[in-house]
Formats: structure tokens, C-alpha cells, sequence
């Protein structure tokens, strides 16, 4: 059967930055603090999830050599859409210019891998070329006085381009997973702001992350240590030291964005992807795992195989 690869990535990131200092300029916090429990530094934070998700896709699209009329499916993942109604990626797709279809995918911060799992499902039928962008600007539904969730998230977009070929499937294994009778821990009502248990987040987190990791590696019929570089959800690098530690993958082939990034929900992953592949740390044929979790809680893995 013939398969698909990833051949175009791209992250936008907004140009105003805020530090740790900035924050503990009015809330009752510090930079060690915030720096010693989440690794973080500094978010970038502004512009809207369409104009972030337009930047990425045409950095996306250049790098995959395409125009995006040649795309034929637009997918979103954001938690944060510029409008309820209509989907966000109807926007993206009007000033892009793109042809065929466009959906938004809500998994919360695991939005990103639903999301290229779902695209994936329907290339090689019906669809040539898929444009999957990650965009959340959680600044807007983040209450700036709350110091357990102020210091924590960011606003930022990343995007890749699937395409069918005739050759082998990058995709070589996934898993999606939601329980749903975790949404009290973590949540935002219509109108209001995050709301979040962070302790009972950072455990259900460490496993649920740890355990579709091995489901799909398992199903790539891999183990953690022939991966070349892990990509994780950016939360919090204790989440993500813990994680690594159970599944064999040491930090140094693991891609960091989240102490310049902040969290930044469905971006996360596309972005510290697409700031790793632009470093030349992945080469034709290395094995990427990619990971996140979420309010839901949604947690979603899967292995490609780099290279056309
Ligand atoms: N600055 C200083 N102190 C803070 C603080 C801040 N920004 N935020 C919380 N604290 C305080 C708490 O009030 C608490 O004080 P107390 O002991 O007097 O009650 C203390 O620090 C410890 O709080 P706790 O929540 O146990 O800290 P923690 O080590 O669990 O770290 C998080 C808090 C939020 C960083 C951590 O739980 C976390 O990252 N959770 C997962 C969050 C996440 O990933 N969310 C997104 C999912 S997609």
C-alpha cells in the first residue's frame, strides 16, 4: 500500500515576550520558582490563532515546495478559536487560498497528533496533500492574576504538510485515548478562564503519556531506545524528564521549546518539531516519537519515520 510523509513544517511564534520577571513584577512569584518547577522563562505572547496558524502554514508550505492551492484538506487543532462559529480553519483556508475541505479538531494540548493521525487517515483517499496546523493563543483565557496559571502557558502556531506517495508510510504507529471523567481537573467554561488542578494533572499526565508511548511503539514494533528524537507536549520539562526517564529516551534526543514557548497547547508539538528538523537534529530514516496530553484528558503518541 502506498503511504504518506511529512514533508513541510513551520511555527509562527507572536514577537512580544514576556519573562518570568515580568510576571513576578505584579504577581506573587518568582523567576527561580517558576524556572525550578516548570522549566519555563519567558512565553511570547499576542497575535490570534488565525493570523499564527497562517504564518506557520506558509512556512510549512515553503518548506514542502507546494502553493497552497496544491493543498486539498486544511486541519486544525486549536482549543482557542478565533470565532465559535464558523470552524477557524475556514478563515486559515480563505487567506491561505487553499482547495478542498477544512476542520477544526479539539483535543485540548493532545489536539496536534489527533489531528495528524486524522489527516493521515484520508491520504491516499480522496486527498493528495494535507496542511495540519496546530494554533492556540491560550493567553486569552488565561487569568493574568492567578499566579498557579499565569506562569504556565503561551501563545504560538506550528504547522506541517502530509503528502501521499507511492513509496513506504511514515506513519508507522499511533494512539489516541481520552477519559473524560478527568475534565473537572482541568477546564474553561464559555466566557471564563482556565481553571486547573495542577498536581493531579502533572500525575495523570506522567502516565498517560507513558502509556501510549508504549502502545505505539509497541505497534510501531519499536522500543524507546531507537528513537532519534522525541517530541513531548511542551508543558513542563518535570513532566517531561519523568516520562523519558520510564520510557528509556534520554533528554539529549528529546526537542525543548518550552523554556522560550511557555505551553502552548496544540502548537507545542508542530513547533519544537519544526524548530528541531530546522537544526538538523532528525536525518532520512530516524524514528520521531511524537506525544502530547490534555484537558479532557486527551493524551495522543505516534512514531514516523523520517525522510520521504
Ligand atoms: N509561584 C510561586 N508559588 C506558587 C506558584 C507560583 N507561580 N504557583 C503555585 N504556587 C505555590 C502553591 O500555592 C503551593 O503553595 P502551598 O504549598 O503554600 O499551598 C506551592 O506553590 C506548591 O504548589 P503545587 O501545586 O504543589 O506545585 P507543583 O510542584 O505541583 O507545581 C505546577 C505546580 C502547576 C507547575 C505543576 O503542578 C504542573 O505543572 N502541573 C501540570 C500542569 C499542566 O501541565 N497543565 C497543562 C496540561 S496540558
Amino acid at each position: 500500500m502506498s503511504g504518506a510523509a511529512l514533508t513541510g513544517w513551520g511555527a509562527a511564534l507572536p514577537d512580544k515576550v514576556v519573562t518570568n520577571d515580568d510576571l513576578a513584577a505584579y504577581l506573587d512569584t518568582s523567576d527561580q520558582w517558576i524556572r525550578e518547577r516548570t522549566g519555563i522563562r519567558e512565553r511570547h505572547i499576542g497575535g490570534t490563532t488565525t493570523e499564527l496558524a497562517v504564518d506557520a502554514a506558509r512556512a510549512a508550505l515553503a518548506r514542502a515546495g507546494l502553493q497552497p492551492a496544491d493543498i486539498d484538506l486544511v486541519v486544525l487543532s486549536t482549543t482557542t478559536p478565533d470565532q465559535m462559529v464558523p470552524g477557524n480553519s475556514a478563515e486559515i483556508s480563505a487567506r491561505l487560498g487553499t482547495a478542498g475541505g477544512a476542520m477544526d479538531v479539539n483535543a485540548a494540548c493532545a489536539g496536534f497528533v489527533y489531528a495528524l493521525v486524522a489527516a493521515h487517515g484520508l491520504l491516499g483517499r480522496g486527498i493528495e496533500k494535507a496542511l495540519v496546523i496546530g494554533s492556540d493563543t491560550l493567553s486569552r483565557i488565561t487569568d493574568w492574576d492567578d499566579r498557579s496559571t499565569a506562569v504556565l502557558f503561551g501563545d504560538a502556531a506550528g504547522a506541517v504538510v502530509m503528502e501521499h506517495t507511492g513509496g513506504a508510510d511514515q506513519l508507522l504507529g499511533w494512539d489516541l485515548g481520552v477519559d473524560g471523567t478527568a475534565r473537572r481537573f482541568l477546564y474553561c467554561d464559555h466566557g471564563s478562564t482556565l481553571y486547573m488542578e495542577g498536581r493531579e494533572v502533572f500525575r495523570r499526565a506522567v502516565r498517560a503519556v507513558v502509556s501510549s508511548c508504549e502502545k505505539t511503539l509497541q505497534r510501531a514494533g519499536v522500543d524507546g531506545s531507537q528513537v532519534a528524537l522525541c517530541v513531548p507536549h511542551q508543558a513542563n520539562i518535570r513532566i517531561i524528564e519523568a516520562a523519558n526517564e520510564r520510557l528509556g529516551i534520554p533528554m539529549d534526543r528529546t526537542a525543548i521549546a518550552l523554556d522560550r514557548t511557555g505551553n502552548t497547547s496544540s502548537a507545542s508539538v508542530p513547533l519544537a518539531l519544526a524548530e528541531a528538523a530546522d537544526e538538523g537534529r532528525v536525518a532520512d530514516g530516524d524514528l520521531v516519537l511524537l506525544c502530547g496530553f490534555g484537558a479532557g484528558m486527551t493524551w495522543s503518541s505516534a512514531v514516523l519515520r523520517w525522510g520521504k
